[in-house]
């Protein structure tokens, strides 16, 4: 037997009932492939079934070092790697598709929340790295990108630290008195993401909750709608992903402004548990 990738994958093409990928790699639980793109999600899309994994070993292709290619699907500019694999691949000036597209098997957007995070982080959205160029770049470069892709810079990311965890108040009500997380200045035009993060209480963590966000004046005579931001199980901290402008920030005055963020398992926000940051809309 030249190789036990054909031993197994070809013993098991034969046996009844047949294994599904998952059967022996990581998975069902683990879940190796996280990808959500869709047409990507497939173990045999890519590789083939078990016949065809077994005939392609049996044809040459040498295992582990002869994988499936990007450009098998894809056509276009800094896109075909030859013989290289892609996790040593390099694009864009030697950065490595990885770097941008993240890990084989997890590529960006992750159906799983905690790989996307780094994506968020640099440029505000899940995705690969280069819809916004300043999530590498300090100023616009006047020169295409990776894969001939148009300078762009569709946010300007904010990354807030960790605030600690206010409880059992509203959103709504008399403003709270305690200091708030972040003092920033934001344009009111041209888009700006803010991501704060908060602590989450030790009684709290693996509960299921809806997170939400809210922009008062900052003495609560003008308060934006309560907007939801999806639901997530509670980890030590939570990422909040938020746009905040152009909307909901561009309509209003100039001024001072608190950006509320919480979580909330309740409808009625009873046990919420939120922070505030307060923001210079200029
Ligand atoms: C019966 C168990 C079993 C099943 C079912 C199985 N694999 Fe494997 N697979 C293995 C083992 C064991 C190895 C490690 C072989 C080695 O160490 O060389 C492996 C290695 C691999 C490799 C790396 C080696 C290579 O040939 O490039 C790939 C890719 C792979 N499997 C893909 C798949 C896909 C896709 C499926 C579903 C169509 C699948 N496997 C189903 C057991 C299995
Ligand atoms: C979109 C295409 C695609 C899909 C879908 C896909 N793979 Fe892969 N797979 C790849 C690529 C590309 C590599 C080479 C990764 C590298 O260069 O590090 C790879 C490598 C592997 C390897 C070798 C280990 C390694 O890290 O090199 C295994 C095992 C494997 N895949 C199993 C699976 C299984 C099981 C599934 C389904 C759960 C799956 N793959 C789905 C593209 C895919
Ligand atoms: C089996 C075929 C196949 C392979 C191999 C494959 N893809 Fe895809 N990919 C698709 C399909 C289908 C779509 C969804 C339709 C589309 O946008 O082209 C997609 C979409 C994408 C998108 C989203 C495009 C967009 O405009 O939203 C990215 C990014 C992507 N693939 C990256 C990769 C990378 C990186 C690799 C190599 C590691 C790869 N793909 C390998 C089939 C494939
Ligand atoms: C500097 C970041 C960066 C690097 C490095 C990079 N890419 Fe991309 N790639 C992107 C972005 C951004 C897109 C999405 C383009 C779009 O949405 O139009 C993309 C799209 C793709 C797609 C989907 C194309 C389609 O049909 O929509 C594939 C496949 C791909 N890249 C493969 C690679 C491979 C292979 C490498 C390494 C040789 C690589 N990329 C290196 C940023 C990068
Ligand atoms: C993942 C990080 C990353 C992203 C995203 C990215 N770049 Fe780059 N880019 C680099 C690195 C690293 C270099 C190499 C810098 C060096 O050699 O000093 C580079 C170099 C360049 C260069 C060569 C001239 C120079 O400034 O060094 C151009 C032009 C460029 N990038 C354009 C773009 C454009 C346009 C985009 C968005 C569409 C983009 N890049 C997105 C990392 C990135």
């Amino acid at each position: 037997m030249p190789s036990f990738s054909l031993a197994m994958h070809g013993k098991h093409a034969r046996v009844s009932p047949r294994p599904g990928c998952y059967d022996c790699h990581p998975g069902p639980v683990t879940q190796c492939l996280r990808t959500a793109i869709e047409g990507m999600q497939s173990c045999e899309n890519c590789h083939g079934n078990l016949q065809e994994m077994a005939t392609s070993l049996r044809n040459g292709r040498r295992p582990w070092l002869d994988e499936p290619k990007c450009s098998n699907c894809h056509q276009g500019l800094e896109i075909d790697t030859g013989s290289t694999l892609y996790r040593d691949a390099r694009g864009h000036h030697g950065v490595y598709c990885a770097t941008c597209h993240y890990e084989p098997h997890a590529w960006w957007p992750s159906l799983l929340p905690k790989d996307n995070r780094q994506a968020i982080l640099l440029q505000g959205e899940s995705g690969p790295l280069g819809k916004n160029c300043l999530a590498c770049h300090t100023s616009l470069p006047d020169e295409p990108g990776p894969h001939g892709l148009p300078p762009s810079s569709t946010a300007e990311v904010v990354n807030l630290a960790p605030s600690s965890p206010l409880e059992g108040r509203r959103f709504l009500g008399p403003p709270v008195t305690s200091s708030s997380q972040a003092h920033l200045s934001m344009p009111r035009r041209g888009k700006m993401v803010l991501i704060p993060e908060l602590l989450v209480p030790e009684d709290r963590i693996g509960e299921r909750v809806s997170l939400y966000y809210l922009v008062c004046s900052a003495d609560h005579s003008w308060c934006s709608d309560v907007r939801s931001l999806g639901r997530v199980t509670l980890g030590h901290t939570v990422l909040f992903p938020i746009i905040e402008t152009p909307t909901p920030l561009s309509g209003i005055p100039a001024g001072t402004y608190r950006i509320y963020v919480g979580f909330s398992r309740v409808p009625d926000f009873s046990d919420l548990v939120y922070s505030f940051y307060e923001v210079k809309l200029d």
